[in-house]
């Protein structure tokens, strides 16, 4: 194993990047994004789809991503082009670091602002915004949706927190920050999940929704969304696992911890749907009702259960808390890169793209609003930039990811960092040569009409 170190330093321990890259992989995607695409796309089906793309694509495209990152030690852009070097390969790799280093800072200025939600949702809960009725609390939603000022102000504070967070760089901010969240986060999902279990029939009608496949629903572009989704929710195809693994000590297995992180990833996710599909369908309202879903069923869960309000309360705080551990992972490739190229301190680098991320997310705050007539391929600028980046240029990043790993390193050098028996080895290189990369080629060429 290459037995180097990042200038960015180290995670302390395998336990601190466990958490630190479950910290990136549960998220919002988790919690808000795979219901409620789950409840666009029909349910079971979808929900069979995505953990296949988990298994088949993410997991082996996670350990390539982060053994690039451990033998590269730099920001990914860097990586990538030491790593072409190293391989004798050409030095254009490294615009795939760019590439993801793009989709990062996409990814972040519509994350922010659905973060800022939640952070909205917190002080709803704290001043008892949350009742039972469904009707009641639609409105709520809608309401605060249809504020420009409120969006904007929410989505600047949980921007400021982000950037906050990175400036202190790796074991002072990024470790620390992870640390109680996940275990208190999983906590209350399972209250949440024994609170729906008391919707009786319902709660079989949304286990039913959620893993009974029919797969009539599922056309090509759904097979996109789920494979998109599978590597949003983990994390995968822009180099934020690849800046983490460049933090990863040596001697660390990448093939335990990825299974580690993509098992955590999937249970939340999954206690997610639990949580929300039974309060769907015992309040009468729509799977499909988009990306308000979770705004608009959980309160109404905490509306009703006695000690709702500090469950609220702490539902959307550990939620705000799950965005910003993701959020941080999404910056560190640029700042890291521009610590590295531009010579700049992790401050002046966080100030700087956090500003120009704040501004993109201005637009899409405005883009529930007062610019949701704006189109660009008659999509608002958040469902444009959605797409864009969870179904375009992840599933890019990681086919390239896939293939330099693959077929571009040097299997000597790979082999070194995966250090697994040959038999393992080899499931890997299929995997990751074919499969992962294959699969995403085939729905590509699906959804662009070739067959
Ligand atoms: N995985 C995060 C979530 O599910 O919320 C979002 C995310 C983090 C996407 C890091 C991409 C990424 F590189």
């Amino acid at each position: 194993m290459a037995n180097t170190k990042s200038i960015h330093g180290e995670w302390s321990s395998r336990f601190a990047y466990i958490l630190a890259a479950t910290g990136s992989a549960v998220g919002l995607g988790n919690i808000w994004k795979f219901p409620y695409i789950t409840g666009e796309n029909g349910g079971g089906a979808f929900v069979l789809v995505y953990l296949g793309c988990v298994v088949a694509i993410g997991i082996p495209i996670m350990m390539a991503e982060t053994l690039m990152g451990r033998r590269g030690r730099q920001s990914p852009i860097n990586t990538l082009g030491t790593l072409a070097t190293e391989a004798g390969a050409n030095k254009n790799w490294h615009y795939l670091g760019w590439m993801g280093v793009i989709a990062g800072i996409l990814i972040l200025s519509y994350y922010s602002v659905i973060a800022g939600w939640a952070i909205a949702y917190v002080f709803k809960a704290i001043f008892g915004g949350f009742s039972s009725d469904s009707v009641v609390i639609k409105q709520v939603f809608d309401d605060l949706i249809a504020n420009p000022k409120q969006l904007v102000f929410w989505h600047t504070v949980f921007m400021v927190a982000t950037m906050s967070v990175v400036m202190r760089g790796v074991k002072g901010g990024l470790e620390k920050a992870v640390q109680f969240l996940m275990p208190a986060l999983l906590a209350l999902l399972v209250l949440l999940v024994g609170y729906a279990m008391t919707t009786g029939d319902a709660y079989f009608q949304g286990l039913s929704f959620l893993f009974s496949p029919d797969f009539s629903e599922i056309d090509s572009d759904a097979v996109l969304t789920a494979m998109g989704h599978a590597f949003f929710t983990l994390g995968l195809g822009m180099g934020a696992i690849m800046v983490y693994g460049s933090y990863l000590p040596s001697n660390v297995s990448i093939t335990r911890t990825s299974m580690y992180i993509a098992g955590a990833d999937t249970i939340v996710a999954l206690l997610a749907g639990i949580a929300i599909f039974p309060l769907v369908f015992a309040n009468g309202l729509e799977p499909g009702s988009g990306p308000g879903l979770i705004f608009q069923t959980l309160p109404i869960a905490f509306g009703n259960m006695t000690g709702g309000w500090l469950f609220g309360v702490l539902f959307f705080v550990l939620l705000v808390f799950a965005a910003l551990t993701s959020s941080i992972s999404l910056v560190e490739p640029v700042v890291a890169w521009m610590v590295e190229n531009k010579g700049f301190s992790r401050v002046k680098a966080s100030v700087i793209s956090g500003f120009v991320i704040w501004l993109l997310g201005v637009c899409v705050a405005l883009s529930f609003n007062i610019w949701s007539e704006f189109k660009i391929f008659d999509k608002t600028i958040f469902n444009f930039l959605d797409d864009l980046t969870a179904k375009v240029m992840l599933p890019i990043g990681g086919f390239c990811i896939a293939v330099f790993a693959g077929w571009i390193m040097q299997q000597k050098h790979v082999r070194e960092e995966l250090d697994l028996p040959d038999a393992q080895f080899e499931i890997w290189r299929f995997l990751a040569c074919y499969v992962a990369p294959g699969s995403v080629f085939i729905v590509f060429l699906h959804v662009l009409g070739v067959f």
